[in-house]
């Protein structure tokens, strides 16, 4: 299952993403958790030394390496060069599962806190102007865009904050999207913009409540979002201690706050999976981003990369193997 976490800045999508991450991969499911926000803290909530966070291989860095290994021998995809985030995959290229060994994982992914975890990498300085944060996080499309997950297999993505995630087709690569939301007005007003994107091209959000301390903090959530609530965190001396340095198993999370992971983790095995409808949207995203630009910039037509007889699910995966 593809997993969203999605909400306002602060509102806590790394903090939940991190703890659901731990407790979902301390059962032994396979499990792959990105880190595709602009502010990169994911690795830091699981438990990683700053220093060394600032250290781990980024997605972002090698985007070369990532379409020449998707590219495989699909005869439609020229070069990697021509390869742009909404790049589909068709007959010839690699696909990939959520744990398997591979030259990409080998490189790119890194365990900490008991989590397999990709990063976008940081936004630096030198991309301001040449670079727009979009390319990076277009490596997350398009792994996102060639992985075959199987029941019981999740990727969990931390996204950058509010609406910025509509700026690409990434905000639709998912089966499961959790928005985090603090009973704010703020924080609701994110949720209602969201969900204005997400209904038109059939997103479906969750909401999660977070840092809720009673129950006028729940009814006020559920009178902005209705039955789109679907669980919530208490405010948590946990996570409070976990921010102060104390890092403790995840067991330990208050048993009120592991019911809310527990619910999420059954949401998303509830999500239907609809592989034709995905690789139909992943190549209607790619059709308008090469009219809009990348048309221009390859000096090709990027409409002819995609196949009209592949499409992405377990057979597919079946077929290259
Ligand atoms: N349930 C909670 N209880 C107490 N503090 C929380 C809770 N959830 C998040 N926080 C704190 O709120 C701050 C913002 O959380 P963070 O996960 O970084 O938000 P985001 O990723 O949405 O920007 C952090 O200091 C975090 O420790
Ligand atoms: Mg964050």
């Amino acid at each position: 299952m593809k997993i969203a976490f999605v909400g306002k800045g602060g509102s806590g999508k790394t903090t939940v993403a991190s703890l659901f991450a731990r407790y979902v991969a301390a059962s032994g499911a396979p499990l792959l958790a990105v880190d595709a926000d602009i502010n990169q803290h994911l690795a830091a909530a699981l438990g990683c030394p700053e220093d060394e966070a600032l250290m781990l291989p980024s997605l972002g860095d090698h985007l070369g390496l990532i379409k020449e290994y998707l590219r495989g021998t699909n005869p439609r995809i020229s070069s990697a060069a021509a390869m742009v985030k909404t790049t589909p995959p068709g007959r010839g290229s690699r696909l990939l599962r959520v744990a398997e060994t591979n030259p990409l994982y080998d490189g790119l992914v890194r365990e900490i806190g008991g989590v397999r975890l990709a990063v976008t990498g940081p936004f630096a300085t030198e991309d301001l102007g040449v670079a727009c944060y979009h390319s990076k996080v277009g490596a997350v499309e398009l792994l996102l865009n060639h992985l075959v997950d199987l029941p019981g297999e999740y990727i969990v993505v931390d996204m950058t904050a509010g609406a910025d995630s509509f700026a690409s087709g990434l905000f639709t690569r998912f089966d499961v999207t959790f928005l985090v939301c603090e009973p704010t007005l703020r924080s609701v007003g994110v949720y209602r913009q969201y969900i204005g994107y997400a209904r038109e091209f059939g997103v479906r959000v969750q909401v999660v409540g977070n840092k809720v301390d009673d129950s006028s903090d729940v009814d006020f959530l559920r009178e902005h979002v209705g039955d789109d609530l679907l669980t919530w965190l208490g405010r948590s001396a946990y996570i409070k201690a976990a921010e102060r340095g104390q890092p403790r198993s995840v067991r330990e999370l208050e048993p009120a706050n592991v019911a809310a992971l527990r619910m999420l983790w059954q949401a998303a095995d509830a999500a239907v999976k609809d592989w034709p409808a995905y690789t139909r949207q992943a190549a209607e995203f790619h059709l308008r981003n090469a009219q809009a630009w990348a048309n221009d910039k390859a000096g090709e037509d990027l409409g002819a990369q995609i196949d009209p007889d592949f499409i992405l699910g377990p057979h597919a995966i079946a077929a290259t193997r």
